[in-house]
């Protein structure tokens, strides 16, 4: 079972810095990494940030950098961003450990996200960690509170954004449920790899993480949501997406007579419609059933074709019409007839569909999801998603936190993490001479990651700086270890003395800090 990494077994490299030799582009924040990632997007549809990139106003680092690679639909985010309407942002953390550097980009790009007018959601998810990771309660006390105390030290506005716990948001549990009657175990099987063996706890975790990634637009509205998160992840994105769409009350869609088609079966209607001057008696009518005929010697055999044309043959002389369709999937009565009530121009209703003539599908959209607000449903839009690189341990490999050299913890003492810098494997050559003949491979270095991650903040011009030196020589590993491993010091003195500042900030919230449960 893979539950808590989907991607586990399946994934790209996280070497987290780009391709290098064959590479000659140097480009330290360029696409030139994508490769590694390329799987994502090839067999999980995925985007590659880089695409939407120009829509984001005035993008942070990790966007500039690369370290944000990819993103469902995040150019609705975006444009909201733009034109200072409605956006939310919200992710969620298992406190299973010490938050630690790989959490930090997490908490910036809520932080960030909040700074540009999201309404910004953090939640700890302690149903999850419970029921997933087998953490006490006690155990998840502790950690939680040291999550948040982090995320506040690195600027969150606790009385502009929402905090919450999974256990504790009544909301939160609601939605969870009204999810769950829309996901069924076979569904959970295919995605997560859950099996006969997997606690119903688990389960319940996962209905729960689908209610917190709907939550900002329930508690509040319809509104572009994104979820940084590591592509990890992303089988959540894609199922809350799915779900999202079937609370809706109406599905749009475009439509030619009074039967249902399925998206394949309306391609090929489409052709035949568009073809009707060569067959229709008069072509402001064309039949069905000589729409039938015609796609059965014209179109070539295909899985959609057969039924198509039943369908067609079926409706004899209807003629066939483009119209906007509102399908009413789980409307109530009264929803249904305000709909009916509120389409403009010429209009027919049937049973559980009513279409509109004189109704692009953009405008029937928005009226379908007015509607359903109006009265009592969600008008969930489709979540959507930022994905960043996962950084490389600083002893190569993978960062883990049961290997506390390959990582650096928020809460690590700073001369610790300055010793952990020092010692950290880096992409330098066998001796000085060949590094200042041949250069060091900056991209390959998880030292050079730090620097672009965290290190040098946003100071692009410093990130390029020690690049540049590197991959042309000038500069050696030794001098780029320690100078990296003060930075790293100082952050982390910084960050803990921060934290201490936002302790009573911390206090005065509403989150519940200590479970009842034991
Ligand atoms: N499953 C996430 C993790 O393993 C935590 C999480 C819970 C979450 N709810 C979420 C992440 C909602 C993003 C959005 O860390
Ligand atoms: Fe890495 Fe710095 Fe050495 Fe380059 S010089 S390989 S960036 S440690």
């Amino acid at each position: 079972m893979i539950g808590d990494d989907p991607l586990e077994g399946d994934e790209p490299r996280t070497d987290g810095g780009t391709d290098g030799a064959d590479n000659v582009a140097l480009d330290p924040w360029g696409s030139s990494s994508v490769s590694d990632y390329r799987k994502l997007f090839e067999e999980f549809g995925i985007e590659e940030f880089d695409e939407v990139l120009e829509a984001v106003p005035d993008p942070h680092y990790l966007m500039r950098r690369g370290v944000i690679f990819g993103h469902r639909e995040y150019r609705p985010v975006a444009e909201a961003m733009a034109e200072g309407e409605p956006f939310a942002a919200l992710s969620g953390f298992m406190p299973t450990g010490d938050p630690h550097i790989g959490h930090k980009l997490v908490f910036d790009e809520i932080i960030w996200h909040q700074q540009q007018g999201a309404d910004a959601y953090a939640l700890i998810a302690d149903l999850e960690a419970h029921a997933a990771r087998g953490m006490t309660w006690a155990e998840i006390d502790e950690h939680a509170r040291s999550y948040l105390l982090s995320l506040l030290a690195l600027g969150f506005d606790p009385e502009e954004g929402t905090l919450y716990r999974q256990s504790a948001e009544r909301e939160v549990q609601d939605l969870a449920f009204e999810l769950g009657a829309e996901a069924n175990f076979s569904e959970f099987q295919a995605i997560y790899g859950f099996d006969g063996e997997t606690d119903v706890s688990h389960m319940q975790s996962v209905v729960t993480q689908m209610a917190d990634i709907l939550y900002p637009q329930a508690a509040d509205e319809p509104k572009p949501t994104v979820i940084p998160v590591g592509p990890d992840q992303d089988p959540h994105v894609r199922l809350a997406r799915d779900l999202g769409e079937r609370m809706r009350y109406f599905k749009v869609s475009e439509a030619y007579a009074s039967f249902e088609l399925t998206d394949d079966e309306r391609d090929l209607v489409a052709e035949a419609y568009d073809a009707r001057e060569e067959y229709a008696d008069d072509p402001e009518t064309p039949r069905c059933e000589a729409a039938a005929t015609w796609l059965e010697a014209a179109v070539e055999d295909g899985p959609a074709l057969e039924s198509t044309v039943e369908k067609l043959a079926n409706g004899g002389k209807e003629p066939l019409r483009p119209r906007t369709r509102f399908f009413d999937r789980r409307a109530t009565d009264e929803a249904f007839e305000g709909l009916i009530d509120a389409v403009e121009g010429e209009k027919r209703v049937y049973d559980s569909h009513v279409d509109a003539f004189d109704l692009e599908v953009a405008e029937a959209e928005e009226l379908a999801r007015d509607l359903e607000v109006e009265y009592g449903g969600y008008g969930f839009l489709p979540p959507s998603s930022i994905y960043h690189r996962f950084m490389t341990g600083l002893t190569g490999g993978k960062m883990s936190s049961s290997i506390p050299a390959s990582h650096i913890s928020l809460l690590d003492d700073p001369e610790d993490g300055y010793d952990k810098v020092r010692s950290a494997t880096t992409g330098g050559r066998e001796t000085a001479e060949e590094q200042r003949e041949k250069g060091g491979k900056a991209d390959e270095c998880p030292v050079y990651e730090l620097y672009a991650y965290l290190l040098a903040g946003d100071d692009d011009e410093f990130t390029k700086e020690v690049y540049d030196e590197c991959v042309g020589g000038e500069r050696l590993c030794g001098d780029c270890k320690e100078q990296a491993a003060q930075l790293m010091r100082e952050f982390l003195a910084d960050h803990q003395e921060n934290r201490e500042e936002v302790e009573e900030l911390l206090e005065g919230t509403d989150v519940v800090l200590e479970s009842p449960r034991r």
